[in-house]
């Protein structure tokens, strides 16, 4: 096919605004798929992201479409995960395409990720078509929003296309929209092959297979390749492209979306962002914008039974496959045992790993609560990193402590205004800007410590603007903070796992409310357990578990069996995530209070 008639396009959104099902009707109205092959959702494909409904990993397919000026177009649609967690995914693969659909709600307006999307494209020098979606909803105000895109994001909506992908209204307006407005790909064939790679996954049988686009050159079997960033060299094995399973083709010209196989073991060795070239004719530049993801959110990972450690490991070095952003080292907990500290990209990655553990490989885990990474300075000039407030240094050898911090863009409803600044200066939030949207909705702007964002202050702002706020946030760098260690004792041994860092200021408070928290989450045993928070050597705040007096069953008296039966179901229930640390119990929530205690 003619270069002039690809089109290479990506669809970007706030969560929710429609994105699949947008994606769905374009591969059903051009015939790529019938409607009985279709899978509820084509391009969600991991259970995990269809149960939560929210993209994690991109697909792409590619669409043939014979449009009204008679000409028959290859439409290569890239698809972005739409999770803040994996921003410079969605770059890369805004940097494979011309052109980009911004969908927004017609009932909600632009939410915090339609903008932060929306920059990244204008990035990209992206031609974007707005897409106004959900028309059929009553509470549906085309016009209003049409206004807000023109006023906040200063896109010309003059020919915006009015969608219900739901009901499948204004399909067709969106493929000659495509056609019309996002210029052809342009590449040279005779120059050498410059290809870049948007997203990898792996294949038992083929190895780590690259998505790719190519921008000059052609890619086919028996060339060897290079991957520029890795200097790894492979002989290429096999190219297809996405319709939407893969399908092997003979070679990838300029302009073409497609995949690329050649006996590659290692995910780590194909790395999003990173440029495929000729061995044999390298280009001497790569493309630009290449950058080496690394994890912002660490945790501890723990199986409740020692016994399933090899099980652990071996699952994650599985999952691991098929995501470089993951990375775990094994450690040790005086408290927990042997485990593995993981480092994520954010809070979402680490839950889906966490889910996919226990469901997929049956294993379950203990987490500690979430960690960023702290840079700490001592006063003999070290200077170094730790994921694990367990390893701070004793407040005496430290000089200072930097953590980082995130600028962070919420939207609102003008009425919640108040809640969202007070919740944020709480958060030690530092405010920077704030403006309207239009006359009901505002946009403000915050520094805050990533820390305090992992801890609670999404679901905070959601509850305290009843679901209406949307967050979006980049990293800044890292600042100076008053950070000390708080250690919780049970049974006045200190446990490792519950130690936290946090601002000095807030020690007190947070030391108080978690040891009460603990209080109520651990067990009552045949003895007392005092549970007490401290720093360094001094004690702020205790609390005690009284021993056991009677029986779980005392309270059941008499008949119903059924109901005897469920509390002791109940009970077994709860013993499953509960953790031996010296001699008490300690289950899973205990880790996690300390994200619940404002
Ligand atoms: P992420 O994958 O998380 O980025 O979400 P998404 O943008 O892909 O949204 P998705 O397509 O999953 O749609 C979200 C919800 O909106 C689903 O319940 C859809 O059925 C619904 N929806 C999508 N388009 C329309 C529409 O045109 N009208 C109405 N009423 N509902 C729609």
């Amino acid at each position: 096919m003619k270069t002039n008639n690809i089109r290479n396009f990506s669809i970007i959104a706030h969560i929710d605004h429609g994105k699949s099902t947008l994606a769905d009707r374009l591969i059903e109205y051009t015939g790529t798929l019938s409607s009985r092959q279709m899978e509820a959702q084509v391009l969600d494909n991991m259970d995990l992201e269809r149960e939560r409904g929210i993209t994690i990993k991109a697909q792409s397919v590619r669409l043939e479409y014979t449009a009204k000026d008679g000409e028959t177009y290859m439409l290569n649609l890239i698809d972005t995960p739409g999770h803040v967690d994996f921003t410079y995914e969605v770059s890369r693969s805004l940097a494979a395409c011309e052109g980009a659909l911004l969908i927004v709600d017609a009932a909600q307006g632009i939410e915090a990720q339609t903008l932060a999307n929306v920059y990244l494209a204008l990035d990209n020098d992206l031609e974007i078509i707005t897409v106004i979606n959900k028309i059929d909803l009553p509470s549906a105000d085309p016009e209003r929003v049409k206004q807000e895109v023109e006023d906040v994001i200063g896109l010309d909506t003059s020919e915006a296309v009015l969608t219900s992908a739901k009901s499948g209204i204004g399909i067709e307006e969106v493929l000659e929209s495509i056609v019309k407005k996002i210029p052809p790909p342009k590449g040279n064939v005779e120059e050498p092959l410059c290809a870049l790679i948007f997203d990898s996954h792996f294949d038992a049988y083929k190895g780590v297979i690259a998505y790719v686009r190519v921008i000059n050159g052609i890619i086919k079997p028996g060339m060897k390749m290079k991957m520029m960033a890795t200097n790894k060299i492979v002989e290429v094995t096999e190219v297809g492209v996405f319709r939407p399973a893969m399908t092997n083709v003979s070679e990838l010209a300029p302009g073409h979306v497609g995949f690329v196989a050649g006996s590659i073991k290692n995910v780590k060795d194909v790395r999003v962002g990173d440029t495929i070239t000729d061995a044999d004719r390298p280009v001497a530049e790569a493309l630009p914008g290449y950058r080496k993801v690394t994890p912002m959110v660490y945790c501890g990972l723990y199986p409740v039974d020692s016994s399933e450690y090899d099980l652990l490991r071996d699952a994650l070095e599985k999952l691991k496959l098929n995501d470089a952003s993951l990375v775990f080292e094994p450690e040790t907990s005086s408290a927990l045992g042997f485990g593995f500290r993981c480092g994520f990209l954010g809070l979402l990655h680490m839950e889906v790993i966490q889910e996919r553990l226990e469901r997929e490989y049956n294993i379950t885990l203990i987490t500690t609560a979430p960690s960023v990474i702290y840079r700490v300075f001592k006063t003999d000039g070290e200077i170094f990193e730790i994921e694990n407030p367990s390893k701070l240094p004793t407040p005496q050898e430290i000089e200072h402590i930097e953590e980082p911090y995130v600028k962070a863009m919420v939207i609102v409803p003008n009425d919640y205004v108040g809640v969202v600044m007070e919740l944020s200066q709480e958060k030690r939030g530092e405010f920077k800007d704030m403006k309207y949207l239009d006359v009901t909705r505002v946009m403000l702007t915050y520094e805050l410590p990533l820390s305090e964002i992992i801890y609670d202050y999404f679901d905070r702002l959601k509850s305290a603007t009843r679901g209406y706020a949307s967050l979006d946030y980049e990293l800044l760098g890292y600042r100076e903070s008053k950070l000390v260690k708080l250690d919780i004792l049970l049974n006045s041994e200190p446990v490792d796992a519950l130690s936290i860092i946090v601002h000095r200021d807030k020690a007190t408070y947070r030391g108080r409310i978690l040891v009460e928290k603990l209080r109520g989450i651990i067990p009552r045993q045949m003895f007392e357990i005092p549970i007490q928070a401290a720093i360094g050597n001094k004690v702020i705040a205790r609390e005690t578990v009284r021993a056991m007096r009677k029986d779980v069953l005392a309270k059941c008296y008499g008949g119903d069996i059924s109901r005897k039966r469920k509390l002791l179901e109940k009970q077994k229930e709860g013993k499953k995530r509960m953790k031996q640390v010296g001699n008490v119990e300690v289950p899973q929530e205990a880790f996690m209070a300390i994200l619940k205690i404002d």
